[in-house]
C-alpha cells in the first residue's frame, strides 16, 4: 500500500492576477489530503473519495476529478487498465473552493503513484505531476496551487515554464481566520472570465493587474519586516482590486464585513472566488478568536491558523 499527501493553502496576495504572470504570495496551512493506492483484481482504477467537504462539492468536482486522473495517468505513463489500482482520498483538509483542495488531491495521487509504481520521481516532478492534475479542474491554471500543495510554507511566487518560486522571509507567523462561505465556486470559468474581460477591455484591466503587482512587492517587504498593520492595508485593497474583476461573492462580502466590524486589520477573499473561502488578518489568540465566533454566530464555519 503506497501514501502521498498534499497540502492545503491560502492565497495571501496575487489570486488571478498571477494567471497573467503577476507575483504571488501564498501559504500552505497544516490541514492535508492524502492518498493511498493499492493494486486490485480489476479491470481500470477505483477511486474512493472519504474527504471531508463542503456540500456538493465532490458531486460538482466530479467530471473533473476524473479528467484530472487521466492527466496524472498520462504524465507518470501509468496505464491502470493493465495495472488496476484502488486511490483512496482523505485526510483532515475540507474539499471546498478556495484552499486548494483540488490541488493537494493532485500532490498527493502523485506521490501515493510515486511510491506505488516505484517512478522515482523528485518534490519538481512530482509538482509538474500535480500541475498537469490541475488542468483537469482549471483549464489554466498557475500552478500557484500545485507548488503550495507540494513544498508548503510561505511562497513568493510567479508562473512561468519552469516556474520560479521561493520561500520567503517573515518576521514571524501571524493569526488569520479563514471564512467558508459554503458556496462550491467554479474555478475554471472564472479564471477564464477574467483572461476573456481583461483581453476585451485592457484600459480598465490591464491597470488593476499593475496595481496587484506593486501590492504584492509590498506585501513581500511587509512579511519582512512584521509590519501587520500595512498588511492588512493591502489586503483590502487587494480584495478591492478582486472585487472590480469580477470575482466576489456577496456571502464573501458579508464574511468580510463581519471581519472587519469584528476588528481584523484586514480581509479578502483567497483562491478563485465566486464563494469558497475568505480570510482575515487577526493578530494574537484573541482577536482571532473574537473574529472566527463572530462568524460562527452567523452560521459560518471557520478555520484559524497561522501563516508566515
Ligand atoms: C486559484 O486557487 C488561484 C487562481 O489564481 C487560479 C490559478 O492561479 O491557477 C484563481
Amino acid at each position: 500500500m503506497a501514501y502521498g499527501e498534499g497540502f492545503g493553502k491560502v492565497i495571501l496576495f496575487g489570486e488571478h492576477f498571477v494567471v497573467s504572470g503577476n507575483h504571488a504570495i501564498v501559504c500552505g496551512i497544516n490541514s492535508k489530503t492524502t492518498a493511498i493506492v493499492e493494486a486490485i483484481e480489476g479491470e481500470n482504477y477505483e477511486l474512493v473519495d472519504k474527504r471531508p467537504e463542503t456540500p456538493g462539492y465532490k458531486q460538482e468536482k466530479f467530471e473533473q476529478q476524473k479528467e484530472s486522473l487521466q492527466y496524472i495517468f498520462k504524465a507518470m505513463q501509468i496505464n491502470p487498465k493493465e495495472t488496476p489500482i484502488r486511490i483512496t482520498l482523505t485526510g483532515d483538509l475540507l474539499a471546498a473552493s478556495g484552499v486548494g483542495a483540488s490541488a493537494a488531491s493532485c500532490a498527493a495521487i502523485a506521490r501515493a503513484l510515486n511510491e506505488h509504481f516505484k517512478k522515482g520521481l523528485n518534490n519538481d516532478q512530482i509538482n509538474e505531476v500535480a500541475f498537469q492534475g490541475e488542468l483537469g479542474y482549471h483549464g489554466k491554471p498557475s500552478g500557484i496551487d500545485n507548488t503550495a500543495a507540494t513544498f508548503g510554507g510561505l511562497l513568493w511566487y510567479q508562473r512561468g515554464n519552469p516556474p520560479t518560486f521561493e520561500k520567503m522571509k517573515s518576521a514571524g507567523p501571524v493569526e488569520i481566520v479563514m471564512g467558508n462561505t459554503g458556496v462550491v465556486g467554479d474555478t475554471k470559468k472564472l479564471v477564464l472570465g477574467v483572461q476573456e474581460r481583461k483581453e476585451k477591455e485592457p484600459a480598465k484591466y490591464n491597470p488593476l493587474f499593475e496595481e496587484a503587482e506593486q501590492i504584492a512587492l509590498k506585501a513581500k517587504e511587509a512579511f519582512a519586516n512584521g509590519n501587520i498593520e500595512e498588511l492588512g492595508t493591502l489586503m483590502n485593497r487587494n480584495h478591492e482590486l478582486l472585487q472590480e474583476i469580477g470575482v466576489s461573492h456577496p456571502k464573501l462580502e458579508e464574511l468580510i464585513a463581519i471581519a472587519r466590524e469584528n476588528g481584523a486589520i484586514g480581509a479578502k477573499m483567497t483562491g478563485g472566488g465566486g464563494g469558497g473561502y475568505m480570510i482575515a488578518l487577526t493578530p494574537g489568540a484573541a482577536l482571532q478568536e473574537k473574529v472566527a465566533k463572530a462568524m460562527q454566530e452567523k452560521g459560518f464555519t471557520t478555520v484559524q491558523t497561522t501563516v508566515g
